[in-house]
Order: C-alpha cells, then sequence, then structure tokens
C-alpha cells in the first residue's frame, strides 16, 4: 500500500513510561497535528468501574460500560502538564485516572475483546482523519495498521520505572522505586501476553530504544523521518 509523504498518519506505541507521550505531544506540536493518547480511554473505563464498584473480572458488565460510557476528550483547559482534558459526566478525571488504582488495574479490562473493539473503533474513526499522532499499545498493528509512519519507543523497565518514579516526585507525591518497577514488569507482561491485540512493535515499525538516547534526540530523529 502507498504510504503517504509527510505522513499524515503517524502510530506511537510502546509500554509504559517509555517516553511515548512526551515524544508524542511534542512531535504532534512540531507538525501541527493532533495529539492523541489512546491510554487516556482505558484509564477512563477502569476508573468509571472503580468509582462504581463494578466487578472488573465481569467481562460482559466492563464490555458494556465501554460501549456505553461517554468519555470526553477536549483541549487541555489548564496549564498543568495535561495533554487534554478528560471528562467524565461533569468531573475532570485527568489527574485521578493516573492514580496507583488505576494503573493497578488498567491491564485487566484493557485485556477484554469486547473493551478494545469498542474502544479501537472510536480511536481509528479519529485517526482515519489524518493529521495525527496517536499513541497507544496497538496503533501501529491493530487500529491503525495502515499508518503513514509507525514508531515503537523501547526503554528498560529500569529506566522507565526511574522515570515514573520522578514524575510522581515532581507532582509532589510519595513514591517507592522498586514498588513502581514491580508494577511496570508486571504491567508489561499483561499487555505483551494477552490474547487480543498485545503490545507488540509492528513488523513495519522503526523501534527506537529511548535508554541510550535522550527525549530531545528522539524527537529530533522522528522529525527528520516526517519532513
Ligand atoms: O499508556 P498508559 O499507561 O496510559 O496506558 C494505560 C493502559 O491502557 C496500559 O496498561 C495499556 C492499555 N492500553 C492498551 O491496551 N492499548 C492502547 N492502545 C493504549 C493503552
Amino acid at each position: 500500500m502507498t504510504k503517504n509523504f509527510p505522513p499524515l498518519i503517524i502510530a506511537l506505541d510502546g509500554p509504559a513510561a517509555s517516553g511515548k507521550s512526551t515524544l508524542g505531544r511534542s512531535l504532534a506540536d512540531a507538525l501541527g497535528y493532533l495529539f492523541f493518547d489512546t491510554g487516556v480511554m482505558y484509564r477512563a473505563i477502569t476508573w468509571i468501574a472503580l468509582q462504581h464498584d463494578m466487578d472488573l473480572r465481569d467481562e460482559m458488565v466492563i464490555t458494556g460500560l465501554a460501549q456505553n460510557a461517554q468519555i470526553d476528550i477536549r483541549p487541555p483547559s489548564k496549564d498543568d502538564g495535561r495533554a487534554c482534558d478528560v471528562v467524565i459526566g461533569d468531573k475532570d478525571v485527568t489527574w485521578d485516572m493516573r492514580d496507583g488504582s488505576v494503573d493497578a488495574n488498567v491491564s485487566i479490562i484493557s485485556a477484554y475483546a469486547g473493551v478494545r473493539t469498542a474502544l479501537s473503533e472510536q480511536q481509528r474513526r479519529i485517526g482515519l482523519r489524518g493529521k495525527v499522532v496517536m499513541v497507544g499499545r496497538d496503533i501501529g498493528t491493530v487500529v491503525l495498521p495502515e499508518a503513514d509512519l509507525k514508531i515503537y519507543l523501547d526503554a528498560s523497565a529500569e529506566e522507565r520505572a526511574k522515570r515514573r518514579y520522578h514524575e510522581i516526585i515532581a507532582r509532589g507525591d510519595q513514591a517507592d522505586y522498586d514498588e513502581i518497577l514491580k508494577k511496570v514488569i508486571e504491567r508489561d507482561h499483561i499487555d505483551s501476553t494477552r490474547a487480543v491485540a498485545p503490545l507488540r512493535a509492528a513488523d513495519d515499525a522503526l523501534v527506537i530504544d529511548s535508554d541510550k538516547i535522550s527525549a530531545e534526540q528522539v524527537l529530533t530523529q522522528v522529525i527528520a523521518l516526517c519532513k
């Protein structure tokens, strides 16, 4: 299939805390494209389920929730590091969705086929409009296999845990590095071994290891591919 150059649809996948969101935002800004972090959708469903004390192990119930939930993703209303506002009902859940209980449970619901179908369809509709940098785990493999440019951003679990740790401390919260590392490894395992849309690089993705180069260098490298 012919690919557009410059790329109109950019898929950016990789494990948790590999720097995808930072790269995706900067890249979208540099190109004047929409930045869409699909992880917020999985987080929003998890947050709603926890708020309503729903049984996360009940696949049918959680799938029903994903099919019907009204998750509103809007341009950022505050300059507090957010890429967008995530609003459910009339509540801004942008930061609530990033808390430890969501982190600990989001992999469970993102392994459900029905949840993935419901959310992937919405993501695909947005992606096909073009001029988009879409970030996730399965964008290049499942959501937008026709993407013009696919990047898989990787980093070791230790480096990613270190980044998460510093992010939490910078927000003024308490953090325990060993605990974070354990959770990163656990989440990688669930995300990459699930039956549906497991985390993996698409065959035609460019794999970048961000352990060895700085975020700025990664951005320069990717922008060079787009221009
Ligand atoms: O990128 P993140 O940490 O905000 O993602 C939260 C969770 O959502 C993560 O455990 C994997 C899942 N996810 C997914 O399965 N597919 C996506 N396209 C995006 C995220």
